[in-house]
């Protein structure tokens, strides 16, 4: 298996696709409300696009896929698309970020599909207030969602929580009680300033030191030996089922360590969640370009990936594109 390195000598192992920009929830801190700003939202790829640019990165040393949104169980075909994506070779990892809501029901096809591993976002436990941040009542749907995969253990299973200040930093300690009780590992994430983001006011993010503070006055950590990799810093919770981790954007910049890609809905290659410098594909299905033509782009997008950002608490959204159009 190759290699393929960007500018700054990280090897790109990771590409993060999202399959549409619908989403059936509308969190805040993610969609633009009514009077948002615009985004790109042209006709998405389909179901063979992604396959087929998919096969064709594969060999530049892409191991692991992981399928974002909006909302990506929303997605025709999304079962599909797993299966398809598996039987790619090199393509070791099929994994997924949710809100829960539609994963029971469809929660055996995926397995059946090949889903490697599964991420539910989850950032509060209290119906009125997720019904403020999304619009919608979906608490106990998305906790049945998160106790029946743990319960069932076909993937290894994540719990996203972005923590925002004012809103569910009391209950930080419910979520480490979750993450004592199942074998799951429950992931705080310093809230971002992405485009639209109707929550940020350069308040709202809890750095992850004062999180963690706050779990260890009831849980003791020990540091997990498998969390080497990846942006969270992990802990096991002694005595307990599961594992927390930390996902710190901005209290410590994991940039030097990326190791991925995104590309867009609509079909464009997208270097950094922080920037707007996209490569679009489209064009090479127009004309009904060879695979060269789209390795040329992939090589493009890779020489304009940037070095990191330079975000903290009080920053402004540095790009258009909200976090629903990009995927997390
Ligand atoms: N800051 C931090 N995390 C965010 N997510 C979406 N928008 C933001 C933001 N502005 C999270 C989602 C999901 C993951 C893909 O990214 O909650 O868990
Ligand atoms: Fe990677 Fe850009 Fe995120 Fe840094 S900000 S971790 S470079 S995607």
């Amino acid at each position: 298996m190759r290699e393929t390195k960007d500018s700054f000598g990280r090897s790109i192992s990771y590409l993060r696709v999202s399959v549409t920009h619908r989403c059936n929830l509308k969190c805040a801190y993610c969609m633009p409300g009514a009077s948002g700003a615009t985004y790109p939202q042209g006709d998405m790829l389909t179901i063979r696009q992604i396959t087929r640019l998919v096969s064709i990165f594969a060999p530049l040393g892409i191991r692991k896929v992981r399928l974002t949104g909006g909302e990506p169980l929303m997605r025709k075909g999304i079962t599909a698309l797993v299966r398809d994506l598996r039987a790619i070779r090199g393509i070791e990892e099929v994994a997924m970020t949710t809100n829960g809501v539609m994963l029971e029901q469809m929660a055996p096809a995926l397995e059946e599909a090949g889903l490697s591993r599964i991420n539910i976002s989850l950032d509060t436990m209290r119906p009125e207030r997720m019904r403020a941040l999304s619009g919608h009542d979906v608490v106990e749907t998305a906790l049945r969602a998160i106790r029946t995969t743990a319960a069932k253990g076909a993937w290894p299973l994540k719990v996203n929580v972005v923590a925002i200040r004012g809103f569910n930093d009391d209950e930080i300690q419910d979520f480490a009680r979750l993450a004592h009780e199942l074998p799951i590992e429950v992931r705080f994430i310093e809230m971002m300033p992405t485009a639209s983001n109707r929550l940020w006011d350069g308040r709202g993010c809890i750095p992850s030191a004062e999180i963690e503070e706050t779990v260890r006055r009831d849980y003791e950590l020990t540091p997990f030996p498998g969390s080497s990799s990846g942006p969270a810093v992990v802990y096991e919770v002694r005595g307990g089922a599961g594992r927390i981790g930390f996902v710190s954007p901005l209290s410590r910049h994991f940039c030097g360590d990326c190791n991925r890609m995104r590309l867009t809905a609509e079909g464009t290659l997208r270097s950094c969640l922080f920037s707007d410098r996209e490569i679009d594909l489209r064009p090479g299905f127009a004309k009904d370009g060879p695979d060269g033509w789209f390795l040329e782009k992939f090589y493009q997008a890779l020489a304009v990936k940037p070095e990191g950002h330079a975000l903290t608490q009080g920053s402004a959204a540095t790009c258009v594109r909200p976090m629903v159009a990009i995927g997390g």
